[in-house]
């Protein structure tokens, strides 16, 4: 709601721009017409200072280390809700009633079967190909195989893509796992949870009965809840983007995908867990400790620091108690949690860390209890993404049923060289 407005004075000419006021968080200041209005446009690579859209769906106080999906506080909903709650909340905007939980949940598991084609697709792949490569070509190609459901102007076949998604994604990291290893691919059991059928999808074998163990699927779905959405990061602007030109639903969740691998990104919880076995034992931390600072040493804390958050991650706070629980249930004493404990409190005592106002984030412990329930750092990221499918889709969801939706097209400040003549090859 705009009923403020600054004035930006260029060349001696007054413009005016509106201020618009959210539900919570800071103001913007409407820029859409300073171009139109001034031929001048802002500077701002990185999106540091630049709101890129209008959205209802998560709000993130990185000061105060809050972070609410619709309204809800993260700690709450890892708490007391399912991951299932949590993405029919996300989708619809209000928490499901019991009936709506198990309708939404009912209709997630008629989707979890892949076409059987794309068995075959898989073994195109090498097989020590890392399994978000597979991940990135997998979901890309499955809009080669649910041509119903690309359809972006038909609200209900953006429902059914949303559904494919969801439902499909944890078969597709199951078979990227499985082809790895040189296992036999498992077919979904609709009879599980969403958790419980990925766990036994993952690490059971048709020879055998799986019995899921309940305090690795609580703590697996937890995980999923914890990285659910996250406003408009890098992988979300670029599922963002890319849907802003009206293709597929699946070409723009494998774009995502394909943001979120970089180690900057998600691909920071399996840089976060090499690099505490890497330190190994508590000694070495200073030293680690001292690279990170150093400023003409690439080296940095995987795990720490966050553009948003400049205060603890709150999805730290959760994760850290359930690696604790984790590892107490399966009795499991890695000696790497002591490392991650010592590291974190050295860093948060350190003048430098302080400064920078850098905390742990999300992926500092995620990867000790992964690495609990057997799987391999390779398959963090693939975790990470399958979770974060549902804010994709809602978030891409959100943008093509705003009837004000453009194609994103920034612009830049050009710094190449000016026109000039081209000289033929004989003369240069
Ligand atoms: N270790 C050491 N120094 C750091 C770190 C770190 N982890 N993070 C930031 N800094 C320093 C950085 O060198 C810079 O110093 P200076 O001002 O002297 O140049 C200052 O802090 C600000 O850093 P920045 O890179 O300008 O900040 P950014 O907002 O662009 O980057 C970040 C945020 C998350 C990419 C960065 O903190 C980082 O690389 N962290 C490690 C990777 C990581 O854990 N990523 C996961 C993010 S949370 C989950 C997700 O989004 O996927």
């Amino acid at each position: 709601m705009a009923d403020k407005a600054v004035t930006l004075t260029i060349d001696n000419q007054a413009i005016e721009l509106p201020i618009i006021t959210g539900t919570v968080g800071p103001d913007v200041i409407d820029i859409r017409k300073l171009y139109a209005q001034s031929d001048r446009f802002t500077f701002d690579p990185g999106f540091t200072s630049t709101a890129s859209c209008e959205s209802q769906l998560t709000y993130i106080d990185g000061d105060q280390g809050v972070l609410l999906h619709r309204g809800y506080s993260i700690e709450q909903l890892s708490e007391e809700s399912s991951f299932m709650e949590v993405s029919y909340l996300l989708l619809n905007g209000e928490l499901p009633s019991k009936a709506e939980l198990k309708d939404f949940s009912y209709t997630i598991s008629r989707h979890t079967m892949l076409h059987e084609q794309l068995a075959t697709f898989y073994r195109g792949f090498r097989r020590d190909a890392h399994p978000m490569a597979i991940m990135c070509g997998v979901v890309g190609a499955l809009s080669a195989f649910y041509h119903d459901s690309t359809d972006i102007s038909d609200p209900q076949q953006r429902t059914i893509a949303s559904h494919r998604l969801i439902a499909k994604m944890p078969t597709i990291a199951a078979m990227a796992y499985k082809y790895s290893v040189g296992q036999p691919f498992m077919y979904p059991d609709n009879s599980l949870s969403y958790t419980g059928n990925f766990l036994r999808m993952t690490f059971g074998v048709p020879a055998e009965h799986y019995e899921v163990n309940p305090v690795v699927e609580q703590a697996l779905d937890r995980i999923f809840t914890l990285h659910a959405d996250h406003e408009q990061n890098a992988s979300t602007s670029t599922v963002r983007l890319a849907g802003s030109s009206g293709a597929n639903p699946f070409a723009c969740i494998a774009a995502g995908i394909a943001c979120l691998w970089g180690p900057a990104h998600g691909g920071a919880n399996e840089a976060a867990l090499n690099m505490l076995r890497e330190i190994g034992t508590p000694d070495k931390i200073p030293h680690y400790i001292a690279r990170a600072k150093d400023k003409n040493d690439p080296f940095r804390l995987m795990g720490f620091g966050h553009r948003v958050y400049k205060n603890y991650d709150p999805r730290a706070t959760v994760m850290q108690k359930t690696v604790r629980e984790v590892l107490t249930a399966l009795n499991v004493k890695d000696p790497i949690f002591e490392v991650a404990m010592q590291l974190e409190e050295m860093a948060l005592n350190d003048p430098y860390f302080i400064e920078k106002k850098l905390f742990p984030n999300v992926d500092f412990y995620s990867g000790i209890i992964l690495s609990a329930i057997g799987f391999p750092t390779t398959m963090f990221t693939v975790l990470f993404a399958l979770a974060r499918t549902v804010g994709w889709v809602a978030q891409w969801n959100e943008m093509i049923s705003d009837p004000g939706q453009k194609i994103g097209r920034p612009r830049q400040l050009y710094t190449g060289p000016a026109q000039r003549d081209y000289v033929p090859l004989s003369k240069r």
